[in-house]
């Protein structure tokens, strides 16, 4: 992994979990009086039948470790070792964020199906962020989330905004989970851990809590129409690339599972895109080869930009901001670019099918 220090200590640990780049995972607030004031009648049949899938709670017994997970921890090659670890914190960062999230926002309404939700959402989210640190105990590291709800940066986000960009990780999140299921499903000798075995009922929980926010979105149609479709865009467009350009940076850890980092971040592309026409009228065209060139070059940018920090000094900076200027130019003419645009559908909730 060249574009980042090692991760040997607590610290280290510690200080990537609390990054606040563009790529790092991040911690929300949000008004929460407008939160209150959310109205679901008018998706009410399908917010109670998922409230009842809530309630039956069907991973009560899912989140609990095997002898398995400490032996295999010890036996991994310091390269792949090191990108798993990488993965690790940025996945307990973004489950955490989302524990955290969730359980302000149940803390500070009275609204009782946002507050029942939450209630929910937040005990899935801590049994995976509590997960992911067991087995980075295992590494003899480990995240102090106590520490990092206190004094990770949040930033503030208007209600929509949350519900856009965290229907979007939460489809994405179960995408990736999937897919990475799915593969080593066909191929258990590339299975270089056990946690991976646990990812088909934990994604169960992501999909869910994707369609919490599509029924939410789905209650007040201004959300998904009209200028607000263009912020739509900017979020597809963020989460998509934010994904490609870090999985690019992991080659090791994606190879140890036999998947292309490309071949896998486009299926986990058209899978998130299929199941978000329940709730957007538009998804990105990945199929456009402009696009495809245009995250291609966003990762040679971010590269770049690691490697003129690295260097440090006056021309290292100036380097940097150059870069700075044509990441935000592709990123413009990929934002501008034709999009699929779709009916949504009159039955909104979705089977979690892939
Ligand atoms: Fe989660
Ligand atoms: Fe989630």
């Amino acid at each position: 992994m060249p574009t980042q220090d090692a991760i040997a200590s607590a610290d280290d640990v510690s200080r990537r979990a609390h990054a606040n780049t563009l790529l790092s995972p991040k911690f929300y607030s949000t008004d929460y009086t407008a939160m209150d004031r959310l109205d679901v009648n008018p998706v009410r049949a399908e917010w109670d039948a998922m409230l009842k899938e809530y309630e039956g709670d069907n991973n009560i017994d899912h989140f609990q470790r095997t002898p398995e997970f400490a032996a295999e921890a010890a036996a991994l090659p310091d390269e792949l070792r090191q990108e798993f670890l990488d993965f690790l914190i940025s996945s307990i960062t973004s489950e955490f964020s989302g524990c955290v999230l969730y359980n302000e926002i149940r803390k500070n309404v009275d609204n009782p199906d946002i507050k029942k939700l939450m209630t929910y959402m937040t005990r899935d989210e801590s049994r995976h962020a509590g997960f992911i640190n067991q087995s980075l105990k295992d590494f003899d590291l480990g995240v102090d989330l106590g520490n990092l709800k206190r004094t990770k940066a949040y930033t503030y986000f208007k209600p929509k905004y949350i519900f856009y960009a965290t229907y979007l990780s939460e489809k994405i999140g179960y995408a990736r989970y999937i897919t990475i299921y799915r593969q080593l499903e066909r191929h258990p000798d590339k299975r270089f851990h056990p946690i991976f075995k646990w990812f088909e009922r934990w994604c169960n929980d992501e999909f869910r809590h994707g369609e919490s926010f599509a029924l939410i979105m789905r209650a007040d149609p201004k959300l998904v129409s009209g200028l607000n479709v263009w912020w739509i865009r900017f979020f597809q467009l963020a989460v998509y690339a934010t994904m490609y350009v870090r999985d690019h940076t992991r080659p090791t850890l994606h190879r140890a599972m036999g998947l292309d980092p490309e071949a896998y971040d486009y299926t986990v592309f058209r899978i998130t895109s299929e199941i978000s026409k329940q709730v957007f009228p538009v998804t990105p065209d990945i199929d456009n080869p402009a696009f495809r060139r245009g995250l291609e070059r966003l990762f040679a940018i971010s590269s770049a930009m690691a490697d003129a920090k690295a260097r440090g000094g006056l021309v290292g900076k100036l380097r940097r901001a150059g870069l700075a200027l044509s990441g935000v130019a592709t990123f413009a003419r990929l934002y501008f670019l034709p999009v699929v645009r779709h009916d949504l559908p009159a039955r909104i909730r979705m089977e979690a099918a892939w």
